[in-house]
């Protein structure tokens, strides 16, 4: 089968309706966070940078041979709600993008050390939209991100709100690939992955 990217019948997804499922965009009390006492976290904050700039995962998100092939053996139902649910996670990912760009663009003179952390999550997920936008292609879809970042409105996230957040969906992310592992191999490269 010929590689799905390079497809040209790979049309742009018209967003899915705004619903209580719908991923958001954030923003937050930047101020706040540039203020914050992190004098008492500097030594894990530290060592979490440094394992974000060995980027151990940097080589993980490859699609090899495995990728390619068809999807057509799911049912039209299976189909339309698996495309759904990538569409979530690819929104969330690039949602996370921007948020987490935004935090290290604005702490960058105040809280050096919590930017560049912010930095390196933007970094991680960028490459997890750019991954799954790429599985959407695979459908002969694409989403538009330029567009719904200027499109979508954005929700504020009070800053403890985004700590608690990113922390739990290190835990929901075990579940949810669970789920589709069994549709899809693209959720045995995102197994074990932060995401
Ligand atoms: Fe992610």
């Amino acid at each position: 089968m010929t590689n799905a990217l390079e497809n040209i019948d790979t049309k742009i997804k018209t967003p899915a309706k705004e619903s209580l499922l719908t991923p958001r965009f954030y923003t937050t009390n930047f101020e706040e966070i540039a203020l914050m006492d992190i004098s008492k976290s500097l030594p894990e904050l530290k060592a979490i940078l440094k394992e974000f700039r060995n980027d151990y995962n940097r080589n993980h998100f490859v699609r090899d041979k495995e990728f390619d092939k068809n999807w057509n053996n799911l049912d039209e139902k299976t189909k339309n709600l698996f495309i759904e649910f990538l569409e979530r996670s690819c929104t969330a990912e690039f949602s996370g993008f921007l948020l987490y760009k935004e935090l290290s663009r604005r702490l960058k003179n105040t809280n050096s050390i919590l930017a560049n952390c912010f930095e390196m999550m933007s970094r991680d997920e960028a490459r997890h939209a750019g991954f799954l936008n790429k599985a959407m292609a695979d459908f002969n879809l694409s989403l538009d991100l330029g567009f719904l970042t200027k499109s979508r409105k954005y929700t504020f996230f009070s800053p403890k709100f985004i700590f608690y957040a990113t922390f739990l969906s290190e835990k929901i992310v075990g579940a949810k690939m669970k789920i589709g592992m069994v549709i899809f191999l693209l959720f045995y490269y995102i197994h074990n992955q932060r995401c």
